[in-house]
């Protein structure tokens, strides 16, 4: 299988100080790669390197097989940051300047339109009124417009509530690996480090991340990208480095180490004797969530339930949750029960 990224010993720095330190990595055809990191650790600039849109201190980068040059970009689709979108054009607008740089046929619009999910937006909308999320998803669909042989997705997701950007991003990521559907190569750059776990479920996906070193309770960034996801989430030290005020960073692990130990007590665990949960692990949002309601609802067979049965069933489960006792200690509450 050819290789479409090829990185050898990639460096940026910025008045000395590395943004991204002597990078090698290859992305082959056929592949998704996962790019996770915390704030600042250099995820963005590595997809400008890879983009042109900055110069490297040091080192090379290849795409499709030769050194870097401008004529490859026609076939990569991009999405860095936030998307630039004329704010007084409609979204199919926008996407129409774009289609007539790249003379493609008019049906692509509704086809990447149809892709993000943007099919069923007010068609007067303006993109200036579109949401951040509908911007984003106007951005991706741009990205998608040539059917590009390699797509690079910065923070995908980003701009929406955390568990939907989530969602988003676990969606997308399937949806561009399976061959039958898009099927380019994809390097992904998003903070979720849930993300990691498609490595398990979808051939073909690899993660990498920006090496963190722990030592004791500080966390030093290392710039360079190794092979795995991250299991933590640095955001809190990220936090400190940045000069939040130390009160804010205090409650902000409180409120982690609350949110923990409910999800513990979710699972029926509890911490285990003389073994606090570790203060920096991020919450897992996939995992399955006990609760009696939950647990109602997972067993019910819509197709066999009446709407009669159905308005019953909902009165009940209210019912349930309103009954002092019947939800407590299934991680339910919000941070700190309060
Ligand atoms: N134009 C610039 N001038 C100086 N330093 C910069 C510049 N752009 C980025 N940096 C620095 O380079 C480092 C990496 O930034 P980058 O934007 O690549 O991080 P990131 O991993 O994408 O973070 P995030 O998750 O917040 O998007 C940071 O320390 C940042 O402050
Ligand atoms: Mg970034």
């Amino acid at each position: 299988m050819g290789v479409i990224v090829e990185t050898n010993e990639l460096t940026k720095a910025y008045r000395g100080r590395y943004a991204v330190q002597r990078v090698n990595l290859t992305v082959r055809e056929g592949s998704v790669f996962g790019l996770l990191g915390p704030n600042g650790a250099g995820k963005t600039t590595l997809l400008k390197l890879l983009l042109g849109l900055l110069h490297p201190t040091s080192g090379q980068v290849r795409l499709f097989g030769e050194p870097w040059s401008r004529a490859h970009l026609a076939r990569v689709g991009a999405l860095i940051e936030t998307p630039a979108l004329y704010g007084h054009l409609t979204g199919r607008e926008n996407l129409e300047v774009h289609r007539r740089l790249l003379n493609l046929p008019k049906a692509r619009i509704d086809e990447v339109l149809h892709i993000v999910g943007l099919a069923d937006v007010d068609e007067r909308k303006r993109a200036s009124q579109y949401s951040l999320g509908m911007k984003q998803r106007l951005g991706i669909a741009i990205a998608l417009l040539n059917r590009p042989r390699l797509l690079i997705l910065d923070e995908l997701g980003r701009g929406t509530s955390t568990f939907d950007g989530l969602s988003i991003a676990w969606a997308v990521t399937e949806y561009i690996h399976d061959p039958q559907r898009l099927g380019c190569k994809a390097l992904l750059a998003t903070h979720y480090h849930e993300l990691c776990r498609l490595e398990e479920l979808l051939p073909g996906v690899k993660n990498y991340s920006v090496a963190v070193q722990e030592k004791g309770d500080e966390v030093v960034f290392l710039r360079k990208i190794v092979r795995g996801g991250s299991d933590r989430s640095y955001g809190i030290h990220v936090a400190r480095l940045a000069g939040l005020p130390p009160e804010v960073v205090h409650r902000a692990r409180e409120v982690l180490l609350s949110l923990e130990s409910q999800e513990g007590a979710g699972q029926g665990e509890g911490p285990a004797p003389g073994r606090r949960p570790h203060p920096y692990r991020q919450l897992a949002l996939f995992e399955p969530q006990s609760h009696p309601v939950l647990e109602e609802l997972r067993a019910l067979n819509i197709l066999s339930t009446t709407p009669l049965e159905a308005l019953n069933l909902l009165h009940r489960l209210k019912e349930k949750l309103s009954r002092p006792g019947e939800s407590e200690g299934h991680g339910q509450s919000g941070p700190g029960g309060r």
